[in-house]
């Protein structure tokens, strides 16, 4: 037998990238490569990168430049950049990084296996293609091996909505949905290996129309309650949302599918109007309150999560209080505060952009107030009794952590056959980045 070849993939970005990460990782082991935990193990390195935000492209050139040592080390070694920077500026990749032999766009990760064929013989490889197969669909996977008890599962991908100052439609390309009976099929897959939790993925997730078992288009709505009849499955999440697709059986299922958890990211970007219509959202801070309260109608313990962006090209200071309102007003559990990063070839880019100095002081003051209310959230689990699926063993010995159903990281002390299974915790104490409990009977 020959000694496996090992695979060290870094991953850049959002949840999307870590699933792409894993089903490359699937597609290579059927190579031969075994995955390693180190570049300097490695056979092949692939960096699966983002380009949401300026320094992650950065972080690629200067992690590529740290590799060069490493490639006159081993000349054999073989470089592969993916992801959405690869996409954008895969022909400047291959200019600027001689030392890179592969540049795949998120779209063409299924002819990865031809792609490697190309290495072997010698030459470097390219593919940014928009083509009209499903990847996922195309990808040789193992359908044997063991997973844990959670799982991401791609059902849409791309976005439509352009956003003045997101590269994502042009990284991505458009919308376009899987068939529900295809994902049916695969959670069903996935929770014969161990899963009971799956999080669906897509960059518009609530945008999703897939074809149905019965001919018909199916909203999100609609197979979140197809999944939720899969037995074993006990858990469904799903992200990121954007507010003008959250549809009335959506927000329905909120409040009457037990395995619907209570926990949404819902991204409002900015509390002004001005700036939301420059952002090309579509909708309103009042609009997006209104959404919210029909929401925590429908499940009152919803913990929230948003994304913002500060600095954006215009922003005043009467526009950035009008974002610190509607933060007080709305409440949230969790939320990512950003920077504006003027992409190339966005809108917005060709817009003046806002005092760097003036922008840092935004977000910083923006970032304590996030940080204060999800303090102040994890603060009001203490002495309350979640549901929690434990994922790994904790730090501490005889100790495990998992997640509830607000997605707090959570510890108790309990026996590792809890791994896997779903417990009744009480919360004693509220941590900085988790809540410790105890497990009740
Ligand atoms: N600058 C700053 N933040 C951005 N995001 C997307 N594009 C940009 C940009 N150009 C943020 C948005 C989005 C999240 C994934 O990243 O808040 O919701
Ligand atoms: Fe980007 Fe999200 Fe806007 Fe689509 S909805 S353009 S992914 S920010």
């Amino acid at each position: 037998m020959t000694e496996a070849k090992k695979l060290f993939v870094k991953t850049y970005g959002c949840q999307m990238n870590v699933y792409d990460s894993e089903r490359m990782a699937e597609a290579l082991g059927a190579q031969g490569y075994e995955q390693v935990d180190t570049p300097e193990a490695a056979d092949m390195i692939l960096l699966n990168t983002c380009h949401i935000r300026e320094k992650a492209a950065e972080k690629l050139y200067s992690d590529l430049g740290r590799l060069k040592p490493l490639h006159e080390e081993k000349p054999d070694l073989k470089i592969g950049v993916a992801g959405c920077v690869a996409q954008a500026e895969g022909e400047e990749i291959m200019r600027r990084m001689p030392i890179v032999d592969l540049v795949v766009g998120p779209q063409t990760y299924h002819r990865l296996p031809k792609m490697m064929e190309a290495l072997d013989r010698g030459e470097r490889a390219l593919d940014t293609d928009f083509p009209e197969e499903d990847k996922f669909a195309h990808l040789p996977k193992d359908r044997r091996a063991k997973r844990g008890p959670t799982a991401f599962l791609t059902v849409q991908e791309g976005c439509d909505k352009f956003c003045s100052f997101c590269v994502v439609p042009y990284t991505r390309g458009a919308e376009v949905s899987r068939p529900a009976e295809r994902l049916l099929r695969e959670a069903r897959e996935l929770v014969e290996r161990g899963v009971r939790e799956i999080t669906l993925l897509g960059q518009n997730v609530n945008g999703y129309h897939g074809l149905g078992a019965d001919g018909a288009e199916w909203g999100l709505a609609r197979l979140v309650r197809a999944l939720a009849e899969v037995e074993g499955l006990e858990r469904i999440r799903y992200t990121t949302s954007h507010p003008n697709d959250m549809e009335d059986d959506l927000i329905a299922a909120h409040g009457d599918c037990d395995k619907l958890m209570p926990y949404l990211h819902l991204p409002v970007q900015s509390g002004s109007d001005r700036i939301l219509k420059a952002m090309n959202r579509k909708h309103t801070a009042e609009s997006y309150i209104r959404l919210i309260e029909r929401i925590r109608a429908a499940r009152p313990d919803l913990v929230l999560s948003g994304d913002f962006i500060v600095g954006f090209p215009g922003e005043t200071e009467a526009d950035f209080q009008a974002t610190l309102d509607l933060v007080a007003e709305v409440g949230y559990g969790s939320a990512y505060s950003f920077k504006y990063s003027a992409r190339p070839g966005t809108p917005a880019a060709e817009r003046a952009p806002v005092d760097p100095a003036e922008a840092d002081d935004r977000l910083q003051r923006l970032q304590a107030v996030l940080t204060e209310q999800q303090r102040a959230t994890q603060a009001g689990m203490v002495g309350r009794r979640v549901r929690v699926l434990f994922e790994k063993q904790g730090r501490e010995p005889g100790q495990i952590g998992g997640k509830s159903e607000y997605l707090h990281a959570v510890h108790v002390d309990g026996p590792d056959r809890l791994i896997g299974e779903i417990a009744a915790v009480e919360i004693v104490e509220a941590r900085p980045n988790s809540l410790l409990g105890r497990l009740v009977s």
